[in-house]
């Protein structure tokens, strides 16, 4: 079909300024998602990572041995201070993030912060003046799903118009999570919003805009170790005809577990499948198929995709940040960018409590 990449691998993949390997990197942190995915990410593209930090020096010590990394920090100021380091990559538990991105900003380091940039709106906004208030410091925030082989892929076909205008997107995640894995997630009031269902309404964002009203509804069972809800309900409102929803459920230990992904336009339609929860963080490959009017195709179109999310869509929100950092522009993950990702999270967590349609204007006036 006209206009489609040839490529189609390729076209997935970030692209990195010139002078990309020139930056130097600190990682602060080396848990599961940094042994799993950024430093994978890194090395594959080949990304100068200078050392890591993390305040249980062993899993420091271990995470460099596994990525020969040549420094083991004995603290966030002795990374600050190695005038190497260009970028600081935060990957910490959310509520510890704000310290560090505030020593980060003042040794006027770049940043790229994880998700959620703060575990309540309160958080946000208070992260959101912090940053204005240090200009010269770009800062992206990890919203690595944008470049999953599904995302990436219906974003190209939107772009290009091959659906025609979208009139029904829908995401449904049911897979089985233990949240015992990360023992500080266990008493955040909230769980799916802020930590997971968060990339989903981030890439419903970049595929068709910040929504105007959202109606959630959360569940929690009996007897589930986490605090906050375990499943997640968010029917999202547009100003134009477009039906959209996300229904995120982690409780389902049956062995028929789905991901799935899928867009209607008045001219086509797309459809796929999300891997990593076939088998969280490595997971499977990610599947996809779409069907348009403008070929005349009678067969659905099945491009070839070897990307997977875990790790090769981590590079792409370092791509990002290095991009605006080399050209002295805004990152497209920029905090203000993400402020109405975690406005539309936090809405649907007020819409939940609530048990009322929410409009997005509540929280960004
Ligand atoms: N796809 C994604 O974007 C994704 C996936 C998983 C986790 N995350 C985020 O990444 C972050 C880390 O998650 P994880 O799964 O690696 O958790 P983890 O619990 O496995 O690891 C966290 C690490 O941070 C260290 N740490 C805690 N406080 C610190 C501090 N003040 N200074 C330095 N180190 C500190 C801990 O010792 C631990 O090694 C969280 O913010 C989480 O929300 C994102």
């Amino acid at each position: 079909m006209d206009g489609l990449p040839e490529d189609w691998n390729a076209a997935l993949a970030p692209t990195f300024p010139d002078g990309a390997t020139h930056l130097g990197i600190g990682v602060i942190g080396a848990g599961a998602i940094v042994n799993a995915a950024h430093l994978p990410a890194y090395r594959q593209v080949g990304l100068r990572v200078r050392g890591i930090y993390d305040v249980h020096g062993e899993r420091a010590q271990a995470t460099g041995r596994r990525f020969g990394l040549e420094k083991i920090y004995p603290s966030v100021v002795a990374l600050l201070d190695d005038p190497t380091v260009d970028i600081v990559d935060i990957a910490v538990p959310a509520p510890s993030q704000y310290a560090i991105l505030e020593q980060a900003l003042a040794a006027g380091k770049h940043v790229l912060c994880q998700k959620p940039l703060a575990p309540t709106w309160e958080g946000v906004q208070r992260t959101m003046r912090l940053v204005a208030a240090h200009p010269r410091c770009k800062v992206a925030v990890n919203q690595q799903m944008r470049w999953t082989p599904v995302i990436r892929s219906l974003s190209l076909l939107l772009e290009r118009k091959l659906l025609g205008t979208p009139v029904q997107a829908s995401m449904q995640v049911s897979v089985y999570t233990d949240w015992r894995q990360w023992p500080w997630l266990l008493s955040e009031p909230y769980l799916l919003g802020p930590y997971n269902t968060i990339h989903l309404i981030d890439s419903f964002r970049l595929l068709f805009g910040t929504p105007t009203r959202v109606y959630a509804r959360t569940g929690r069972v009996g007897g589930q170790p986490a605090r906050g809800e375990t499943q997640l309900f968010l029917s999202m409102e547009y100003p134009d005809d477009l039906i959209a929803f996300i229904h995120d459920h982690h409780t389902n230990e049956s062995p028929d577990r789905y991901a799935t992904v899928r867009c209607e336009g008045v001219e086509g339609m797309a459809k796929g499948t999300i891997g990593i929860w076939e088998n969280y963080p490595e997971g499977g490959p990610d599947s996809f198929e779409f069907w348009s009017k403008r070929d005349g195709a009678s067969l659905p179109h099945r491009p070839r995709i070897t990307r997977r999310w875990v790790p090769d869509a981590f590079s792409g929100p370092m791509a990002d940040l290095m991009t605006a950092i080399v050209q002295n522009t805004a990152p497209t993950l920029s905090v203000e960018d993400n402020c109405a990702t975690l406005a539309t999270v936090f809405a649907a967590m007020r819409s939940a409590q609530a048990k009322r349609i929410v409009a997005l204007a509540e929280l960004l006036p």
